[in-house]
C-alpha cells in the first residue's frame, strides 16, 4: 500500500523501530525479518561507519551497551565487529545485510548517526536503485545530525529526506526547507496540533517516535501522523 493510500484512511504508516526493537535485540538481521514478519510498512536502523570503511547497523558509538564488547565503532574493524555477540545470539549487521534481508520488501529509514556516512549511504542506495525490487520511495534517510543531511542532498537530491528533531521543531522546519526534505521526524511528546498545520502547508510528512504505549499512538492517530515508528510493531501493525 503506497504512503497517500494509508493516510486516506487515516491509518499512520507501522515502522519497526531498529527492527522490532521491543521483540528482538535492536538492529538485528533476527530484528528486522520480526518486523517484516508482522509486516511493517517500514523498518527504521541506525548507521555508523567503522575503521575499514564498511556501514554497520548499530546505534551506539560504541558496543559497549548492545555487544559483549568494547570500544567505538569508528575505531573497530569489520572483522573485529563480527566476532562480537549481541545478547549471546546476534551479530552486528552491515547495511549490505540489511538491504539484503529486506530486499525491497519495504519502506528502509537509514538513521544516519555516525560521521562519514552520508557519502556510503548515497552509493548503496545508488546500488540498490539498479535492482527492480528498489525503488526511490523504498529509501527514506534521517538524522539528528542535519550536516549529513546537507551531504546527502548535494551527492544526489532526489533521496528522500527525514529532519529529526529531538527538541522544539522551528528550528526543524527551517532546515526541511533548505533541505526541500520530505519529512519531519519529531519526537511524539513535542508533536502538537499547529506542527501538524505548518508540515502540511509546506507538504511535509510526519514521521514521529518512538511511540509505544497505547495511550501515545491515539494520540498520533488523532494528530493524522503519515507514520509511527514503534518498537512493537507486532501490537500496531494492523492498526
Ligand atoms: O529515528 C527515530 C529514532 O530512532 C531516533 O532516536 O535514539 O532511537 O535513534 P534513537
Ligand atoms: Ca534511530
Amino acid at each position: 500500500m503506497e504512503i497517500n493510500d494509508h493516510k486516506m484512511m487515516n491509518h499512520p504508516l507501522i515502522i519497526g523501530h531498529r527492527g522490532a526493537k521491543g521483540l528482538v535485540a535492536e538492529n538485528t538481521l533476527e530484528s528486522i525479518q520480526k518486523a517484516l514478519d508482522h509486516r511493517v510498512a517500514g523498518i527504521e536502523i541506525d548507521i555508523h561507519r567503522c575503521n575499514t570503511g564498511e556501514l554497520v547497523v548499530i546505534h551506539d558509538e560504541t558496543v559497549d551497551r548492545t555487544t559483549n564488547g568494547k570500544g567505538k565503532v569508528c575505531k573497530l574493524t569489520l572483522e573485529d565487529l563480527k566476532t562480537l555477540e549481541i545478547d549471546g545470539q546476534y551479530k552486528i549487521p552491515t547495511l549490505d545485510e540489511v538491504l539484503q534481508v529486506i530486499d525491497g520488501r519495504c519502506l528502509l529509514n537509514i538513521e544516519l548517526k555516525g560521521e562519514k556516512t552520508a557519502k556510503l549511504t548515497v552509493k548503496a542506495i545508488q546500488e540498490c536503485l539498479k535492482n527492480k525490487k528498489w525503488s526511490r520511495e523504498n529509501f527514506l534517510v534521517s538524522s539528528f545530525d542535519w550536516s549529513q543531511l546537507q551531504k546527502v542532498q548535494k551527492l544526489d537530491p532526489e533521496i528522500r529526506l527525514g529532519v529529526l528533531s529531538e527538541g522544539k521543531l522551528k528550528k526543524a522546519f527551517k532546515m526541511a526547507k533548505k533541505l526541500n526534505a520530505y519529512a519531519i521526524h519529531p519526537d511524539y511528546t513535542l508533536l502538537k496540533r499547529h506542527h501538524m498545520w505548518r508540515a502540511k502547508r509546506r507538504g511535509l510528512k510526519v514521521f514521529t517516535w518512538t511511540v509505544n504505549a497505547e495511550e501515545a499512538v491515539e494520540k498520533v492517530k488523532n494528530l493524522n501522523v503519515t507514520a509511527i515508528i514503534t518498537d512493537y510493531p507486532d501490537r500496531y501493525a494492523t492498526v
